[in-house]
């Protein structure tokens, strides 16, 4: 019989029973649910609701409870919905009326609302951690191969030469605002719906700030009905997640160029590769791939949840039991692709030798040979046209402006000096671009010092936050 058979003459058909249960789902947030009933069952002890005597033998069958699941000997029960009634009904059958007090001043909507937060937070502070391991592997990348110059691309088509640690950091930077973004979520879950009761909170004396402070909350949900109806914080975690997905899948993508036979810019070790069953030369950037591929489902499961919730009507509806798949599904993806990426960043071969060659072709130097003519008084966009026709010669002629004499310079222009030919290698060309933010070699070692920098910052956030979180359901 479920827990609340007093009013029902019948119960649910098996198969209701199965479609309208969480359990499968939930069951992973079981050390939250304990927290969360250690919690209110101390609170109702000290609020003299319960006595001493109850607490004691709430909490040690909780805890009785805990380490029967930890031990994968907890007898699941497919009558009950959820975690919350899986335990709570074991309690009751282990320690009797003392556990059939613990319900005192407390709904499923609160305790649902709870457990969701303190499951956000958990994966949260995982995400966190991990989007700082990233970064610092894409620092160490950048360090690493500092000096490498390889073709920078607009519409992929060669446009001028960067340094491929400049390539690099970008993603450092895009990373970084999706550390900012992770951050912003865990601030958002991070609230306490306990004690919200049902919808309207409880006529029992209720400390919901001793029960914020205990489960490690920064503050109780200031509105009951709120508390228990919105999930917004696991939308801004889908979002997080989104975002840092399309970030990875963006790299991804230009892993999987960079590899082919026409790029040849890198070799993914085999660790992230796989071969073809049938072609035996193949070695494929699978893992580059996937990651992609599972960006399209975290966008499904931010888009779910946002459908989910449309409204919605205050307060709580079994809609919102909803929520929990994709978030815990998307949590874990963007956790499992950085670790991915991490590892390819790691172990691949960069082949700076290829790099360079590219980098000078495609007529990559044309705007600094249209930048020579502008600092010897041509209007820009004179020189713009001079050096196209120079590129249409080139085109003509099956060469480069590399291959180019002085002699055959001075024909499109009086302002080209014999030093003109000493603008065009990619090194030259690289180095002149030291504007804060450029490719120059000094404003990457600038940048990658302000990189090392944040990264100091928000190692001491990641450790502040572990520390506040240590040994509570959110950790
Ligand atoms: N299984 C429910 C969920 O996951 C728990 C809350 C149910 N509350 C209720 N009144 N039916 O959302």
């Amino acid at each position: 019989m479920a827990l609340w058979s007093g009013r029902f003459e019948q119960s649910v058909s098996e198969f209701t029973q199965r479609f309208g249960a969480s359990l499968p789902v939930d069951k992973r947030m079981y050390k939250q649910d304990i927290a969360g009933s250690i919690a209110h069952a101390r609170m109702l002890g000290r609020q003299g609701i319960l006595s001493d005597t109850d607490v004691e033998h709430i909490e040690v069958g909780l805890l009785e409870i805990e380490h029967q699941i930890d031990q994968g000997k907890f007898k699941w029960n497919i009558n009950d919905e959820d975690i919350h009634m899986a335990v709570e009904s074991e309690l009751i059958e282990d320690i009797g009326a003392a556990g059939a007090r613990l319900h005192t001043g407390r709904s499923r909507n609160d305790q649902v609302a709870t457990d969701i937060r303190l499951y956000t937070k958990h994966l949260l502070m995982n995400l966190i951690s991990e989007n700082y391991s990233l970064r610092k592997v894409i620092v160490r990348a950048a360090r690493k191969n500092f000096g490498t110059i390889m073709p920078g691309y607009t519409h992929m088509q060669h446009a001028q030469p960067v340094l491929f640690s400049h390539h690099l950091l970008a993603y450092f930077w895009m990373f970084s605002r999706d550390y900012t973004r992770l951050m912003a979520a865990y601030q958002a879950a991070d609230a306490s719906p306990l004690g919200a009761a049902a919808l309207a909170g409880t006529t029992y004396p209720l400390d919901r700030f001793y029960t914020a402070e205990l489960l490690g909350f920064d503050h109780p949900v200031p509105n009951s009905m709120d508390a228990v109806s919105d999930r917004d914080y696991l939308i801004d975690l889908l979002y997080a997640c989104s975002m840092g997905m399309m970030h990875l899948s963006r790299l991804c993508e230009e892993i999987i160029t960079w590899s082919t036979t026409e790029f040849g810019f890198i070799t993914l070790s085999d660790a992230y590769s796989t071969g073809s069953s049938i072609m035996p030369q193949k070695k494929n950037p699978d893992f580059a791939e996937l990651t992609r591929g599972k960006t399209g489902r975290v966008y499904g499961d931010l888009m779910g949840l946002l459908v989910t919730m449309k409204s919605l009507p205050l307060a709580y509806n079994k809609d919102l039991q909803e929520c929990k798949e994709g978030a815990v599904d998307a949590a874990h993806t963007l956790r499992d692709a950085m670790i991915c990426m991490e590892g390819m960043i790691d172990s691949w071969e960069v082949h700076s030798h290829q790099m360079l060659a590219e980098a000078g072709l495609g007529f990559t130097a044309a705007t600094d040979v249209a930048d020579y003519l502008a600092k010897r008084g041509l209007p820009f966009r004179k020189a713009h046209e001079i050096v196209g026709r120079l590129v249409l010669y080139c085109e003509r002629h099956r060469v480069g402006l590399e291959d180019l004499t002085a002699e055959e310079f001075q024909k499109f222009s009086p302002l080209f000096g014999k030093d003109v030919v000493e603008d065009l290698n990619p090194e030259g060309i690289v180095r002149a671009r030291d504007t804060y933010g450029g490719t120059g070699h000094e404003a990457v070692r600038l940048q990658m010092h302000e990189a090392s920098k944040l990264l100091k910052h928000d190692r001491r956030q990641v450790k502040a936050l572990r520390d506040k979180s240590e040994g509570r359901p959110g950790a």
